[in-house]
């Protein structure tokens, strides 16, 4: 039996887990409230941010998982991508208490554990058999990953500028709604009409995506309504959300129907903070049982960023011995 901490502290949540095995014993997240204030996280503040949160954090993870430091196989901390300044809160920490404790200390790539989350044990969870595709959505990353086995993961189609999470969140900020936006569109969205209005989508070859255009579009669509109707955003707000979650879910769902064809892979699992929307999630299920997929979508609590996530990558790095012994640096532009 194996017991890892877990420590991931890429953006601006900080958060630790105990897991023992594949079971989570423990998942913790310090949200960082103080970006609202900013529409967006300022990377100076989320470091200080982990610092003053990693201990208190790490503590009460061990506690609810009721595991003392000296029962630890092993740390497993978040290498990249992320911002640097956060990225190395985390792995100072984790490399100091691995070394404190004699234990190996696990680097993991943060894209790679969004998609191995599907591998937790839990209760009315299904998990994806090899091979499957992967969709990471999420405010920073935007990927379709053809995943082979563990460690054998191929980036089939991304993002070139922005990431789902920022279409969102950014068409949020344009609708005078706070941020981060994208769950607020989800709500508003489902009391909407997704046909009231019509936004073209990017034309981008191959697997690959792109959103800051779509984005512009919508700054222009309410720039124009809005100097013929000072109260447009308020009289419609509901519609507008619906017919932008709407866009943007037939663009992820257009790429994956494209990769299927490519691959021949009928299993998708989803991760990221955005597999929370609900247009995404009823569009998944449409399509199993309409194109015959078969889906996936973790736990919400594993799908976010957290350090459950990493936990499980840690764990199957160290059964398989794949990790270098305390030397890895962190990375902020890590590549899956
Ligand atoms: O994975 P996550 O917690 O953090 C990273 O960005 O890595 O994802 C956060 C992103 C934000 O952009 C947020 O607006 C978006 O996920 N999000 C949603 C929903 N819930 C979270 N976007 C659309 N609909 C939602 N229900
Ligand atoms: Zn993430």
């Amino acid at each position: 039996m194996k017991y890892i901490l877990a420590i991931e502290s890429s953006c601006d949540d900080t958060a630790a887990a105990v897991l023992r095995d594949i079971k989570v014993l423990s998942n913790v997240v310090a949200r960082q409230a103080i970006h609202e204030e900013y529409g967006g996280v300022v990377p100076e503040l989320a470091s200080r941010a982990h610092q003053q949160n990693i201990v208190p954090t790490v503590d009460i993870a061990l506690k609810k998982a009721n595991i003392k430091p000296d029962q630890l196989s092993a740390i497993a901390y978040t290498q990249g991508p992320g911002l640097m300044g956060s990225l190395l809160v985390g792995s100072s920490f984790a490399k100091s208490m691995a070394m404190a404790l004699g234990i190996p200390l696990i680097a993991v790539n943060h894209m790679q554990a969004h998609i191995l989350a599907h591998f937790i044990e839990e209760e009315g969870y299904k998990k994806p058999t090899f091979p499957f595709l992967a969709l990471t959505i999420s405010g920073g990353h935007t990927q379709i990953i053809n995943v082979r086995s563990f460690f054998e993961m191929e980036v089939i189609g991304e993002t070139t500028d922005d990431a789902v999470g920022e279409a969102f969140d950014k068409s949020a900020k344009i609708l005078g709604l706070p941020y981060p936006g994208g769950p607020l569109i989800d709500q508003y969205a489902q009391k909407g009409n997704p046909k009231k209005y019509t936004f073209t989508h990017p034309k981008v070859a191959g697997l690959d995506f792109s959103f800051s255009g779509l984005k512009t579009q919508i700054l222009y669509f309410i720039q124009k309504n809005v100097a013929q109707n000072p109260r447009f955003i308020e009289e419609n707000l509901t519609d507008i959300c619906a017919s932008i979650q709407h866009t943007i879910v037939e663009i992820l769902m257009d790429k994956l129907q494209k990769a299927v064809i490519q691959t021949g892979i009928q299993q998708i699992a989803i991760g990221g903070g955005v597999s929370a929307n609900s247009g995404i999630r009823t569009a998944l299920k449409t399509a199993e049982t309409e194109r015959n997929w078969q889906t996936f979508v973790p736990k919400f609590e594993y799908t976010t960023d957290n350090a459950a996530m990493i936990g499980i990558v840690g764990y199957y790095k160290l059964i398989e011995n794949n990790f270098e012994e305390n030397q890895s640096l962190s990375s902020a532009r890590l590549k899956l």
